[in-house]
């Protein structure tokens, strides 16, 4: 390891990117693109892959193809790994970022609420973790998992009535510590990242009104929300050789939020 490029380079690998339709997906996307390798974007909205692929190919010099996938569906992630593997090799990095954060009072949270957070958020990173994982045990080759957990995957929320999602964001820390065990043995390192507050599509709207924003800005120690390239640097070391020995780990890009 005498250069940056050895400690941070991920040419010659493959990557898997859930949720790559918006705000956090993209950015990690573009971290590993950047980092040299090629890229599969996975999100339902697969009219806003083909142009992300394209972007990144371009800046990069990197393979990226689209599959528009449903995370819930068994048969879509078969299929997103299978297109991966003939199109681009063997996926041995995947970034499970796709999420959605339902809100609603606990005490009438419909039970179908609370079945699509869990199905999303928590379901699908394992089931998409499982086929990766297969792929490289069978192939006895060493490979990375990047689970995108929360502040609210180690925290309650003050702000949004979110119990299922934090319910699943601590599932996902959780898995990811245990996933860390029992494939250690295989050289695949699982580690999750818990961003704090981060304007996308998703936060946006409750981060437009002033006495939110205020809340979530003076609850943070840097005092001002994140940028979503601010996830980009996080990806790449856990993706890449710089974090050999790191694994079950929880890694917050939040400004501070979980550390008071
Ligand atoms: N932004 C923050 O402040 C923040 C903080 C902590 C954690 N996070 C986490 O970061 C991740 C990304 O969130 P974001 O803020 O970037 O939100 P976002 O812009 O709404 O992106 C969510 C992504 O998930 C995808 N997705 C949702 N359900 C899916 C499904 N069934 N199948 C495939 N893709 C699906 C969406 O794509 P399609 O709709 O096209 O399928 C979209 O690309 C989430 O796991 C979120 O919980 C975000």
């Amino acid at each position: 390891m005498n250069s940056l490029n050895d400690l941070f380079s991920l040419r010659g690998h493959v990557g898997i990117v859930t949720g790559a339709s918006s705000g956090l997906g993209v950015e990690c996307a573009h971290a590993l693109a950047l980092a040299g390798a090629d890229v599969a974007l996975a999100a339902r909205r697969g009219d806003r892959l083909g142009p992300l692929a394209a972007e990144l190919e371009q800046a990069y010099g990197v393979r990226v193809i689209g599959v528009q996938t449903d995370i819930t569906a068994d048969a879509d992630l078969d299929r997103l790994v299978v297109t991966c593997t003939a199109k681009l090799g063997l996926p041995d990095i995947l970034v499970n970022n796709a999420g959605i954060s339902p809100t609603g009072r606990a005490e009438s949270l419909p039970r179908a609420t609370w079945d699509d957070a869990l199905a999303t958020n928590l379901t699908a990173p394992m089931m998409l973790a499982q086929r990766v994982a297969r792929g490289l045990i069978e192939a006895k080759k060493p490979g990375r998992i990047i689970n995108m957990s929360s502040i609210y995957g180690i925290l309650a929320s003050s702000i949004y009535r979110l119990s299922a999602y934090t319910a699943s964001k601590a599932g996902l820390a959780n898995l990811t510590r245990q996933l860390a065990v029992e494939w250690a043995q295989y050289g695949i390192l699982v580690n999750a990242i818990a961003p704090g507050w981060i304007p996308t599509e998703a936060t946006e709207g409750g981060m437009a009104k002033p006495q939110n924003r205020e809340r979530m800005e003076r609850s943070t120690p840097l005092g001002r929300l994140g940028l979503p390239s601010e996830i980009r640097g996080a990806v790449i070391y856990l993706a890449s050789p710089a974090s050999s020995y790191v694994t079950g780990t929880i890694l917050s890009i939040d400004g501070g939020y979980a550390s008071w």
